[in-house]
């Protein structure tokens, strides 16, 4: 039509239409390509910058493109960037003892995975094998992961439809709920999985009298206490891991996301209740190789200098009050632990999360009603204000009617 001016796509939407034409769409993509990261921040592919509140949904704890992850893995690609499990490793080998020192005193024994639905797979395995039991015991709003075996563990009905059924013997229990978990414990299962804090599932923390009961009866009934700390470990609620704030240590702990500084990296540790299990019955090809290790390696000499357990706990505490300050009609609550916090609203937040872009922030969601921020832990307290100034302006245009 004459007059009417075409406007070229951005390279944001260039990109996502190029990877929308050769993906199966399982996430739907959003309209910001990012290119590049810096500590805590962000760019797209058409040069804005954001405030990164989901750090890879958790995993870039360490902030991106940290110089000391950087090298680490550069130097161990030039060095051996692959070795398999038979093989002993220096680097692996260094990890390992390291991470030990890192977790919960009494967990000793580690399988390195690639995720951590890797992680919770293997737990699975171990707390049968260990056992000779089968059952699993989970929580309602669980979310464990998507592989066959972690996803008969998850929860929500939209992740398991289709694919059914999933592996036999797994239940939920009511999160929270002493007595349903006291009868399901009696029947007699492998495991119980929990997650400290649940994440996906609204970021519902359980209470510490819940978990040392919870602890109490796995010892009552020799059932295995399994902590997915897959999005709690490594600091993000404030405490090395969400566990150690109720003093209570599982037989097995699932570790993701933030453990090797953004490389793939999943693990499982164990106490001395977990028998070893036999050679050949779980193995990984790509589990402990040197180059996430060396990553690994580099995150925890980060965490400790950079003292990022003490960091998310002293800003996440600021960043609770910061936001439970902020008053309005939509906000039904706001909670969480260290820097992993969530805004609960009266309304879908999927227009906030998309108005908070527009104005520099991305931010998750957790459920359809729930506003969940996940910034690395090297965020600093300005890039935190200008995320509670974005989140106010998002407020006053909701009130004028402006959001899309
Ligand atoms: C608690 C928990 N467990 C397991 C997983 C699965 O981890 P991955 O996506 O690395 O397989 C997640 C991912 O969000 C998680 O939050």
């Amino acid at each position: 039509m004459a007059g009417t001016t075409i406007e070229a796509p951005s390279g944001n939407t260039r990109l996502r239409e190029r990877e929308e034409r050769h993906s199966f769409g399982f996430a739907k993509k959003r309209d910001i390509a990012l290119v590049r990261g810096q500590g805590a921040r962000v760019w797209d592919a058409d040069g804005r910058a954001y405030v990164d509140c989901t750090a890879g949904h958790g995993v870039a704890a360490v902030g991106h493109a940290h110089p000391r992850i950087a090298a680490a893995v550069a130097q161990q690609a030039a060095t051996l960037i692959t070795c398999q499990d038979a093989m002993p490793n220096d680097v692996r080998a260094r990890f390992v003892e390291r991470l030990v020192e890192f977790l919960p005193p009494g967990l000793e024994r580690v399988f390195l995975c690639n995720s951590g639905t890797e992680a919770v797979e293997a737990a699975i395995k171990l707390a049968r094998l260990s056992t000779g039991r089968t059952g699993v015991v989970a929580a309602t709003g669980a979310f464990h992961g998507r592989t066959l075996g972690a996803l008969s563990a998850t929860w929500r009905p939209e992740f398991r439809a289709g694919v059914e059924p999933l592996v036999p013997e797994f239940r939920h229990v009511p999160f929270g709920d002493l007595a349903p978990l006291e009868e399901a414990l009696g029947d007699g299962p492998a495991a119980l999985i929990l997650e400290v804090v649940q994440g996906e599932g609204g970021v519902h923390a359980l209470s510490g009298d819940y978990l040392v009961a919870a602890r109490e009866l796995c010892d009552r009934h020799e059932v295995l206490l399994v902590l997915d700390e897959v999005q709690t470990g490594f600091g993000r609620t404030g405490h090395r891991f969400a566990c150690e704030a109720h003093g209570v240590t599982p037989d097995l702990i699932c570790l993701g996301k933030a453990i090797a500084g953004g490389l793939p990296m999943g693990a499982v540790a164990a106490g001395s209740r977990v028998a070893p299990p036999r050679a050949g019955s779980h193995g990984s090809t790509f589990g402990g190789n040197p180059l996430a290790c060396a990553a690994g390696l580099a995150t925890l000499d980060v965490f400790e200098d950079e003292r990022l357990v003490e960091r998310a706990a002293e800003l996440g505490a600021w960043w609770m009050q910061r936001l439970r300050a902020i008053e309005h009609r939509a906000i039904a609550e706001v909670r969480g632990a260290g820097l992993m916090v969530a805004v609960e609203f009266r309304m879908r937040v999927a227009p906030l999360i998309d108005a908070l872009a527009d104005r520099g922030v991305l931010a998750l969601s957790a459920g359809p009603r729930v506003l969940r921020f996940l910034p690395p832990l090297v965020v600093e307290r300005g890039e935190l204000e200008q995320v509670a100034q974005a989140l106010e302006s998002v407020l006053a245009a909701l009130d004028a009617g402006e959001l899309r």
